[in-house]
């Protein structure tokens, strides 16, 4: 049985509707018999990730860094989480209304310093709400629960 961790900080309907939309992928591309816990970041705790095959992210940019409650989660987590789960398969998402390129320069740094392996660059939903961040997200959740469950990552 596969299990995936999901984390996502929702502080708006966008990014509740788009942590809604990739549960539901993710859902959809895990095997049936697959596992898969939805966590917001500050109930997140670092033994959340032992028996986890993949971890997707979702977070935000806010005043031009890595959206607050999702660093208190690495910075509670980070020194537990180093050399413990070396080369798990990590998707992420960026919602950012202006830029994005901080939290995703911070983030990729942060999973470059944990060993994890990002199955792809960090999606960054940038500008005013579209509508078509929500296949967006789909897509990388799919990537996620299909290649684990494949052994791809
Ligand atoms: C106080 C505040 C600061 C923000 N700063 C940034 C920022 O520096 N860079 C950015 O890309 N977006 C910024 N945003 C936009 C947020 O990323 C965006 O509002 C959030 O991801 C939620 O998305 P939504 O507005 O579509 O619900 C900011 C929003 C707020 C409220």
């Amino acid at each position: 049985m596969m299990r995936f961790l999901f984390i996502a900080q929702t502080p708006s309907d966008n990014t509740s509707h788009l942590a809604q939309a990739a549960l539901g992928a993710l859902k959809a591309h895990a095997g049936s018999d697959s596992q898969i816990i939805f966590k917001p970041p500050t109930s997140v705790i670092a033994s959340d990730i032992d028996d986890c095959e993949g971890l997707l992210l979702g977070s935000l940019e806010n005043i031009g860094a890595l959206a607050g409650l999702t660093k208190d989660m690495f910075d509670r987590c980070y020194n537990d989480w180093l050399g413990r789960k070396e080369g798990l398969p990590v998707g992420i998402y960026i919602r950012a209304g202006l830029d994005g390129t901080a939290t995703k320069r911070t983030l990729t740094s942060y999973a470059n310093a944990l060993s994890w392996r990002l199955i792809q660059e960090p999606l960054i939903l940038h500008g005013a709400y579209d509508e078509a961040f929500t296949a967006e997200v789909e897509e990388l959740a799919a990537m996620m629960g299909a290649g684990v469950e494949a052994g791809i990552y």
